[in-house]
């Protein structure tokens, strides 16, 4: 064989290797790596996190297992009852000996951007520090593009977007004066594609990467590290919630329960492996949605597959049901 030939096979090889893991992994290969050869969440162990959006889903689970690495914990969101809750079982179930004193409840609504200086003043009072701010507020959307009402989409940048870039100012300014920081945001695959029936949705997730991305590049050097959070389908109740194309409307349907979708538990953990070894975009989802991501790489072939699945199958994918009919 020449030189061209084994080079070709090379090639053939490293691509059917890329599409073909993730066939066998929920995340992409180097946050899977760093779990296995990397640092432990344990390695969080006296960091103090603020985690906007604790109160359920992926961000209350990700509060048990930064709990359990002996992180000190700020836990935010709209509902005081529901933060009392998630701190109760951090408290009740935990490896690292965590206190009373470790947990702050701060409800707030993130959209009072005017509170955003004054909550943060209270976490440095409590703890003296902040090391890391996940941001894990948010809602998501099924709607049918072209009936969007612009309201819903200025509401979904609102909350999942400006809000909290407005809160990321106020602390950057702390991170760069004490010389560095960490800041982690729950987008979603909908961040890097193309989610069908969530168009304001997809555009708020794909504007916090614009923004972060920018402030990444911005600050070489400053020591602030970014890690931009990518799930794919996840068992939270997140549909409920949801947008949809009518302003102040709720899509209000219950989630369905799905073995192909991970659960809120699993995803944390990847999580709290991604903070501790700051990685800057880590995927987690199973495949065939993971494998989307991967196809990213190959444009031409995407669009084709895509192409042929429909939005109907994605939809499924996402929700493993249809939900949205045009
Ligand atoms: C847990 O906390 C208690 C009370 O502060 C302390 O006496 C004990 O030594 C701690 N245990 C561990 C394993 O750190
Ligand atoms: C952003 O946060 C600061 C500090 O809390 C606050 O003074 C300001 O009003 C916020 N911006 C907006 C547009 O609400
Ligand atoms: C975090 O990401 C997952 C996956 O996209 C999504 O289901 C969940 O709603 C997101 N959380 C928020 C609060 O945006």
């Amino acid at each position: 064989m020449g030189f061209l030939e084994i080079f070709g096979a090379f090639v053939l090889l490293y691509n059917l290797f890329y599409l073909l893991i993730p066939l066998f992994l929920d995340c992409d290969m180097l946050l899977a790596l760093k779990e296995k050869f990397g640092k432990p969440a344990d390695s969080l162990a006296g960091k103090v996190i603020w985690i906007i959006g604790a109160s359920s889903g992926i961000g209350e689970h990700t509060a048990y297992e930064l709990a359990n690495a002996g992180c000190k914990l700020v836990l935010s969101a709209r509902r005081d009852d529901l933060l009392q809750k998630v701190k109760e079982n951090c408290l009740a179930d935990n490896k690292k000996n965590v206190t009373e004193k470790d947990i702050l409840v701060l409800s707030f609504n993130i959209r009072d951007s005017d509170l955003h200086q004054k909550m943060f003043d209270k976490v440095l009072s409590e703890f003296g520090k902040l090391d890391i701010l996940v941001h894990n507020a948010g809602r998501s959307q099924r709607a049918i593009w072209e009936n969007i009402d612009l309201k819903v989409d200025r509401d979904a940048f609102d909350l999942n977007v400006f809000s909290l870039i407005n809160l990321s100012r106020v602390v950057l300014k702390y991170f760069l004066a004490q010389g560095g920081g960490h800041f982690a945001i729950n987008s979603s695959l909908a961040g890097i594609l193309g989610a069908p029936f969530s168009g304001s949705y997809t555009g708020s997730k794909h504007a916090l990467h614009g923004y972060f991305e920018s402030l990444r590049t911005e600050k070489f050097g400053k020591n602030i590290a970014i890690t931009m959070i990518c799930p794919g389908p996840i068992q939270t109740d997140f549909l409920r919630e949801s947008f949809t194309e009518k302003a102040g409307e709720k899509f209000g349907e219950e989630t369905q329960v799905s073995a192909k979708k991970m659960s809120s538990k699993r995803c944390a953990e990847l999580i709290s492996i991604a903070l501790a070894n700051q990685l800057n975009e880590v995927w987690i989802s199973f495949y065939p949605a993971l494998l989307f991501a991967y196809l990213k790489f190959y444009p031409n072939l995407n669009m084709i597959i895509l192409h042929l699945l429909g939005p109907r199958f994605i939809q499924k994918i996402r929700d493993s049901k249809v939900t949205v009919k045009e």
